[in-house]
């Protein structure tokens, strides 16, 4: 047999000496979720992930970073008092994520990515990503100069990078243009250009207390049904001024992650989502999987497909338990 390629797995040395793709700590971005009150509780939804105090978030950080995992992805989850129907808490100067983006800056400076979430569904009252009439709809426009607005809060606070993830049109040029009027020109901002609807985010919104009231949000998120939108999207993103893109779920949309990776748009980020995460855990506790390894097996298959980072609530445990470094 001329053709063996069993030769080049006959060790770890020649496996390693040939492997296309690694998960390294740089590739990974932690998501947090912060609260103005003081102290931190697990989310029994997302095992080994906390709702955290300012501090403990610090703290937290400081850990993550001596391991080498640099970029952060912050989420406000303010008290059930601040939430009003427009949503203006996100605008406040010392809401809880500029307090945060201070604190972390001050603490870590350049060495640390801080990007912040920019959509208004933790702060509503109704849980909706955007204003909404009377009727109950969501308001496209009546919404941008809001997210922009607080895009802008978390760059004065020393954000480096904003993450819209409202799926609202035309935001990424509002946020762009206002960032841009008032100096913050070197703001990146991740742009969600792909983001679909259902059922894969539950964890996350139990974690930020961000379900909508009524409805669902399949007005604003894509159909999962759809490809072709997406990309659409994401070059329209890239021509507003996103500087990277977001794609969100990410196991699902590996067709998606490869389809834009060949359209050379921009770096792409993919979301190992709440319930990507929550499932592996779960299966893990219950004996079934060997959830570490599952869990790598995951991400290095999003790396595979195309994605530079990935936002993994695995970020932490990975690092901590050396299963990368
Ligand atoms: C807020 C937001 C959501 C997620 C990220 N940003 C929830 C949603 O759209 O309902 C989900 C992340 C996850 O499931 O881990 N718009
Ligand atoms: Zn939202």
């Amino acid at each position: 047999m001329l053709n063996r390629s069993r030769r080049l797995r006959t060790s770890a040395a020649m496996r390693n000496l040939v492997a296309e793709t690694d998960l390294r700590p740089r590739h990974l971005i932690q998501p947090h979720f912060v609260q103005p009150q003081s102290g931190s509780s697990e989310i029994a939804s997302l095992p080994g992930i906390l709702r955290a105090s300012v501090e403990d978030t610090v703290r937290q950080v400081e850990q993550d970073l001596k391991r080498g995992l640099a970029s952060v992805l912050l989420f406000g989850v303010p008290d059930a008092e601040s939430k009003t129907p427009d949503g203006r808490y996100a605008c406040d100067h010392n809401g809880v994520i500029p307090v945060a983006v201070r604190a972390l800056k001050k603490a870590f400076g350049a060495d640390l990515i801080v990007m912040t979430d920019v959509c208004l569904c933790g702060c509503t009252s109704h849980g909706h990503c955007g204003v909404v009439d009377e009727h109950g709809v969501v308001r496209n426009d009546e919404t941008l100069p809001i997210l922009a607005e607080m895009a802008l809060r978390h760059a004065e606070a020393g954000a480096d990078v904003a993450a819209p993830s409202d799926m609202m049109d035309g935001r990424v040029a509002a946020i762009r243009d206002l960032l841009d009027a008032n100096g913050y020109t070197n703001t990146s901002i991740l742009s969600y250009a792909i983001k679909h609807a259902g059922a894969y985010y539950g964890p996350f919104r139990d974690a930020a207390d961000s379900s909508p009231k009524f409805g669902d949000r399949r007005s604003y998120q894509m159909d999962p049904r759809n490809a072709r939108e997406g990309l659409q999207d994401a070059l329209l993103d890239v021509d507003e001024g996103a500087d990277m893109l977001m794609v969100k779920p990410a196991l699902p949309n590996l067709d998606l992650i490869w389809r834009l990776r060949e359209a050379q748009l921009a770096p792409i980020c993919a979301y190992h989502v709440s319930s990507e995460f929550s499932s592996v855990k779960a299966a893990d506790r219950l004996g079934w999987v060997n959830g570490d390894q599952l869990m790598f097996e995951h991400l290095i298959a999003i790396r595979r497909a195309g994605a530079d980072m990935i936002v993994s609530y695995a970020g932490r445990e990975a690092v901590e338990k050396g299963w990368i470094s």
